[in-house]
């Protein structure tokens, strides 16, 4: 058996080291390893975005993405969205519109949801469903999604107005 790496890395703003198989993917690491299960398991091929986590700002596929490959990243996972005082506003926007059946798409598009936010605060319907494309819904709840996700950016806009 191929010897085992340490990978040091932050998540949710903590630094935290672990130790992983070289072809461990971040998925494994991030559930079997760390503990950390809010991060979902679907295809565990790269079609459905359950596991999407933020890399360095950008949402990844952590089934696709090596452990080792994120030594020194920064990394944001479900776990890391809400405040210590309640839920992030994209949570209680899902909550508000139903937007989740059996729940394991969710945190995947959650964390989409936070990257098309920062890099766009106020996309349009078109743009919300064409960026969220590589999240698969098997429960059929995209346009509650959808909508949820307008809401967010809505409520942005009058906080901002
Ligand atoms: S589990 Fe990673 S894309 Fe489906
Ligand atoms: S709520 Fe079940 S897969 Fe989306």
């Amino acid at each position: 058996m191929a010897k085992k790496r340490v990978v040091t890395t932050t998540i949710n703003d903590r630094q935290v080291e672990f130790l992983c198989q070289p072809r461990q993917t971040l998925l494994e690491s991030l559930r079997d390893v760390l503990n950390m299960t809010g991060t979902k398991e679907g295809c565990t091929n790269g079609n459905c975005g359950a596991c999407t986590v933020l890399m360095d700002g950008r949402p990844v596929d952590s089934c696709l993405v090596l452990a080792v490959e994120a030594e020194g990243a920064n990394l944001e996972t479900i776990e890391g969205v809400a405040p210590s005082d309640g839920l992030d506003p994209i949570q209680t926007a899902f909550l508000e519109n139903a937007a989740l059946q059996c729940g394991i798409c969710t945190p995947g598009f959650i964390m989409a949801t936070k990257a098309l936010l920062e890099s766009n605060p106020h996309p349009t319907e078109d743009e919300i469903r064409f960026y969220l494309a590589g999240n698969l819904c098997r429960c059929t709840g995209y346009d509650k999604i959808v909508r949820a996700v307008l809401d967010v950016a809505e409520s942005r806009e009058e906080v901002s107005a």
